[in-house]
């Protein structure tokens, strides 16, 4: 069995993030998606929230498509590179929107393999979610803007939850 890790901050999952883990399991039999602080962002949803909307996103999606039910979802306490040591995963699978992710994510994948010899594999995003990230998510709900169709179920309302707004309809 191969186990690969697909890692993220995931703050929120969105449905770019949910193909690249779908298609990471059309090629590895045991995917873990591991939800990690990222120094560099100022977070909104705590680590567990995070890895809950996550699941509750895979558990919808295995109604159609079963194998996903056997993604696991865990929070990465500290390096990544150690997390993959633990649960001995042999790569790192990432997507990539474009040139910027590719800047941001060369150099960390350079540094987990010089830390444990733990390889990356980038897969390009889809096209129809090139533009999604989950920034700009927490921007437009922030504002009161529509985001239902670039995230799974329910994420929306926790974002919501988490800004102090009202849930919608109340
Ligand atoms: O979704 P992101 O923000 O691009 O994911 C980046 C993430 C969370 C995978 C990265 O910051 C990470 O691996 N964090 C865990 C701590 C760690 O290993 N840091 C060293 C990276 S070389």
């Amino acid at each position: 069995m191969t186990t690969v890790v697909c890692p993220g901050s995931f703050d929120p999952i969105t449905l770019g993030h949910l193909d690249v883990v779908r298609r990471a399991t059309t090629m590895f039999d045991d995917v873990v998606v591991g939800v990690a602080k990222n120094p560099g962002k100022s977070g909104l949803l705590d680590l567990e929230t995070r890895a809950g909307l996550v699941r509750a996103a895979l558990a919808s999606a295995a109604e159609a498509e079963p194998h996903l039910a056997r993604v696991r979802v865990a929070v990465v306490p500290g390096l990544l590179v150690d997390f993959c040591r633990e649960i001995g995963a042999v790569a790192v699978v990432k997507g990539l929107r474009g040139g910027g992710d590719f800047d941001a994510e060369q150099p960390m994948a350079l540094m987990n393999r010089h830390l444990s010899g733990v390889e990356t594999i980038f897969l390009p995003g889809d096209q129809r979610y090139a533009h999604v990230a989950s920034s700009l998510v927490k921007d437009i709900v922030r504002h009161g803007g529509p985001v239902d169709d670039l995230v799974p179920a329910g994420v929306t309302e926790a974002l919501r939850a988490a800004l102090g707004q009202p849930a919608a309809g109340s």
